[in-house]
């Protein structure tokens, strides 16, 4: 379980939302996972979930990295890339995998746990730099904190 913390907001209200969404997620998948309600369907639909919705956002938090000329900008886009490849084999894994209950929970551990380290290294690290990237052009921009609700 991912409790969201003060210290995974980047400062830019769309991107957090969006981080908040895919913990949500996240979560909702462990919790299939801890009980006996995990299924071929749920984790397919993990993977489908992945592979639009953090594909959206993505997109979405690399405009702004770029909007804002973020020195991290390409290593935040390069991370996504690897993300979009790496669970983009594990849904062609799936395809192929045995619908045994034993071999999906062991397939869905292993996603639980790479989901997991990503989600929090990245949002921890290279998503916390994008936001003090564009919060320090905020300040520049003058009138500190007067666009703090624009949404980039
Ligand atoms: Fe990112």
């Amino acid at each position: 379980m991912i409790l969201w913390e003060k210290r995974y907001e980047t400062g830019i209200p769309a991107v957090d939302m969006h981080h908040r969404v895919l913990v949500r997620t996240f979560n909702d998948f462990e919790e299939a996972l801890s009980s006996d309600q995990l299924d071929y369907a749920t984790i397919k639909e993990l993977l489908l979930f992945l592979k639009h919705y953090a594909g959206w956002h993505f997109s979405r938090e690399e405009e702004v990295a770029e909007c804002y000329a973020c020195p991290v900008a390409e290593k935040n886009r390069k991370a996504h890339q690897g993300f979009i490849h790496h669970f983009q084999q594990r849904f062609e894994q799936l395809k192929t995998l045995s619908r045994e209950p034993g071999t999906l929970r062991q397939f869905a551990r292993v996603l639980h746990q790479e989901l997991s380290q990503w989600l929090v290294s990245h949002v921890l690290n290279v998503d916390q730099q994008i936001g003090h990237c564009v919060q320090q052009h905020r300040h520049q921009e003058g009138s500190p904190g007067s666009q703090q609700e624009d949404t980039p």
